[in-house]
């Protein structure tokens, strides 16, 4: 019997198959409460949005130690340092233990481990005058100790528990490293890849995101934040920071509000409707408005319409990096920080100099002040840190075998099939069988343990992982051909990577010999010659050209890859390309020319063992891209789900408009509109064929809907078969398109996926709830609401899917 998860938005439901007749039965009730709030419209002040932090005890025992503290001691709750190493620009270099004896400093980011978090926490509890427990903040993204792939790889899966796993994991080593508090998920919506940050991200679309970032909170904080495997999430970064103008990292943001609500604060939404006890607010403007000191994103939305009751904390010397976006001087800014609603000040220094004399000067209300303070305790209470401030004292971390196990399933679910064209004589690259007789592995990544980890392994050590080359040669012996073939970078900026040393080469100096290039491309392509295929591992650099400050411009792969692969592509050796890269790279003369393509991202510490099961057919990729793949740089940003204009392009866009007719539409001259592989695009060992989808009610009144905002008022349904000859898992993607809204909505968007594994020649039925949720917009009076409308709708196995329905809303 086989399983099928759909996500819908806000409930799980899991159809069961029994003798090919399905039934539906709603697994969990609910995941989260999507659309239980906000949809009579923007102004609604909605429920606390975390009944932990909203219960009487712990809220009584706020109120009785608010009652004890003098002004400087509330200050202190809000200010937060890095009394560790270093995250961003400017660190602070104060006497910490000073700031904790005297109740000036209300949390540390980056102290790590029992250790040095008891440290702190001893003097903060049993020297400072309130005995208030600090909370610990760190930067745990995939994984803390254990590296799981990347945040947009775990989307890539389209499998929320993957993201809870990783989570999960998180949360217990972090715990067990005296922090509290992790500065993840990050839910920005990233549609453009020259964006660094896309790594962190779930990718481009408002739906997906939505789902992992429930998924997220919920592996982080469980369902009890006073559980010693429970962690504070925080969710980053508030908001929009996803939309930076052309993709430059800290860049102003500037948006409709329409497109602000509907696209980049939906994930938001859902990870506070999931509980997210603190937010991030970001680096960026909205729309003129620094986020930082936003009273509209932070009060009105996130407050008033969402009922968010934990507390935000600004980015890294965010609240002073408000002087550089020129909207007043430091008390000007701190106060204008304060008031929007951020509680604290992350690494700024700003909040403990300047609030205490303008609340003396009566320009800022004490109860101003007093709310934030209620706020942070709120967390710290409910976390139960007044009860249990000190983590327990454990032997030293090791990788154990359930945890690799752990990464490594998420990892073979993570991996997208992006091509495997047949080659003559051979048939398909993949899955390669013990047939070839010798393999050769070539490429900067092939064996770099330190790249394998990703852009934010935290405290990943590169030496637990596995590479692709020790796998290799697990399985193949002898038969493993290797050439690195070159670095990631070339000439001094190779040099530039070692001498950062990330945990890489020990000893790095300032006299390392520059690479030549052409020395060891010609020696990898001497070892493709005396193989039979050669598997080539490129991609870039994951550290410092990847995550925060790693935006680039040119999207190909870094140093003389390229020139490696064409080279080696060029001995007429049968190539399979592995890609490891944190964003969407620019592909397309490898998709011209390479018969295999595998994206895989930066797949953690188990990435040589995922790679070689999947390479080699023991799993069958399943993965599907949260993120649209461009043909050129230029198309950025790239995002299947487009507004409409006047004049869609069609016809043939491969070539040069030949006549007015082939112009005189919105197009490129030079290139085609489309992606080169769309989103939720990924190809399987097996083959799927899709029935036509069925509504089980075509006409649905408008009010029916509207008046069972909770409720699905209709399914879709398809029959999915496995017509190959292996066992594969299909992702079910379920597309609308509303034709006739009174604001003009996007072609094409995901309202409905499900993973359904499949056996060969197992067909499978599938359904999608459609309702308020899932047909909901933001008129001009920014309220979400169904208009009499005809969705168009499509199911299939990607954003191109073309089987189509429609449900009209009279
Ligand atoms: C800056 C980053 O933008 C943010 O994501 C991170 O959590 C903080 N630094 C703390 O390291």
């Amino acid at each position: 019997m086989g399983r099928a998860t759909v996500y819908d938005g806000r409930a799980m439901i899991i159809t069961l198959q029994i003798a090919l007749k399905p039934v539906l039965c709603v697994l969990t009730p609910l995941m989260v409460l999507v659309g239980s709030c906000c949809m009579t419209g923007a102004a609604q002040t909605k429920a606390p949005s975390n009944a932990q932090l909203a219960s009487k005890e712990v809220n009584t025992r706020v109120e009785a130690l608010l009652k004890q503290m003098t002004l400087n001691e509330k200050i202190g709750q809000l200010v937060q340092f890095s009394a560790g190493y270093a995250t961003g620009p400017n660190a602070s270099n104060m006497r910490y233990d000073d700031l904790a004896a005297k109740g000036q400093v209300g949390s540390f980011l980056n102290v790590v481990g029992a250790e040095a978090t008891n440290h702190y926490q001893h003097i903060a509890v049993e020297k400072s005058r309130l005995h208030i427990p600090l909370i610990f903040g760190q930067d745990v993204i995939h994984g803390h100790r254990t590296t799981f792939p990347i945040p947009l790889a775990i989307a890539a899966s389209f499998d929320p528990s993957a993201a809870e796993t990783a989570a999960h994991y998180g949360a217990v080593e972090a715990r067990a490293d005296g922090v509290q508090w992790v500065f993840s998920p990050m839910v920005d919506i990233a549609r453009d890849p020259r964006w660094g940050r896309i790594v962190e991200s779930a990718g481009e679309d408002p739906f997906l995101g939505s789902a992992m970032a429930r998924a997220w909170v919920k592996g982080y904080q469980g369902d009890d934040l006073t559980k010693p495997d429970a962690v504070a999430a925080c969710v980053k970064h508030f908001a929009a920071y996803g939309a930076a103008i052309a993709g430059r990292d800290y860049n102003a943001t500037d948006m409709g509000e329409g497109t602000l609500r509907q696209v980049y604060l939906e994930p938001y939404r859902a990870a506070v409707e999931a509980g997210a006890a603190t937010l991030m607010s970001s680096f960026n403007s909205i729309n003129g408005i620094p986020a930082t000191a936003n009273p509209f994103t932070l009060n009105q939305v996130l407050r008033k319409e969402w009922g968010f009751n934990g507390f935000v904390v600004s980015d890294w010397g965010a609240v002073g990096e408000l002087l550089n976006h020129s909207i007043g001087d430091k008390p000007t800014v701190a106060r204008k920080a304060l008031e929007a609603g951020v509680e604290m000040d992350m690494e700024g220094n700003l909040y403990g100099t300047v609030i205490a004399q303008q609340v003396r000067d009566g320009k800022i209300p004490e109860s101003v002040v007093d709310e934030a303070v209620r706020r942070v305790l709120r967390v710290k209470f409910a976390m139960g840190l007044f009860d249990h401030p000190y983590a327990p004292e454990g032997p030293a971390y090791v990788a154990t075998p359930e945890r690799r196990e752990a990464a490594r399933k998420v990892a073979e679910e993570t991996f997208v099939l992006l091509k495997n064209e047949p080659v003559e004589g051979i048939g398909t690259l993949l899955p390669m069988t013990a047939k070839a007789k010798k393999v050769a592995l070539i490429g900067p990544l092939a064996d770099n343990q330190l790249e394998m980890l990703g852009a934010w392994a935290g405290h990943g050590d590169p030496k637990d992982a596995v590479t692709l080359k020790t796998a290799l040669t697990e399985r193949l012996g002898d038969k493993l051909l290797y050439a690195p073939g070159c670095e990631l970078l070339s000439g001094e900026d190779a040099n530039v990577l070692k001498r950062l040393n990330f945990g890489g080469p020990e000893g790095a100096d300032q006299h390392l010999p520059v690479p030549d290039d052409d020395k060891t491309i010609a020696e990898a392509v001497e070892t493709a010659k005396k193989a039979d295929v050669a598997i080539l591992a490129l991609g870039e650099p994951t550290n410092w050209m990847e995550g925060e400050a790693g935006s680039r411009v040119h999207l190909g792969f870094t140093g003389a890859q390229e020139r490696l692969l064409e080279a080696v592509v060029g001995t007429g050796k049968p190539v399979v390309l592995v890609v490891l890269a944190g964003r969407p790279l620019e592909l397309k003369w490898a998709a011209g020319h390479v018969p295999a393509i595998l994206q895989a991202w930066s797949p953690g510490v188990e990435a040589g063992h995922a790679l070689a099961n999947v390479l080699f057919g023991d799993v069958n990729p399943s993965g599907k891209l949260p993120s649209s793949f461009p043909r050129a740089v230029g198309q950025e940003p790239l995002y299947y789900a487009q507004l409409p204009t006047g004049r869609p392009a069609h016809g043939d866009l491969s070539r040069m408009p030949a006549n007015s007719l082939e112009k005189f539409m919105s197009r490129y001259v030079d290139e085609e509109n489309s992606a080169l592989f769309p989103f939720g695009w990924g190809l399987s060992y097996t083959r799927f064929s899709y029935s036509q989808p069925t509504i089980s009610r075509g006409e649905v009144p408008v009010g029916e809907i509207l008046g069972s905002r909770n409720g699905p008022v209709a399914k879709v349904g398809v029959d999915v078969k496995n017509t190959g000859s292996v066992a594969g898992t299909e992702v079910v993607q379920m597309y609308i398109r509303n034709t006739a809204a009174s604001v003009e909505q996007p072609v094409r968007e995901l309202k409905g996926f499900a993973r359904v594994t499949l056996a060969p020649g197992e067909s499978r039925h599938v359904e999608f709830p459609v309702g308020f949720d899932e047909l909901n917009f933001y008129n001009v009076e920014m309220q979400r609401t169904v208009e009499p409308t005809t969705f168009k709708i499509w199911v299939g196995g990607s954003s191109l899917a073309t089987a189509e329905t429609a449900l009209v809303v009279e």
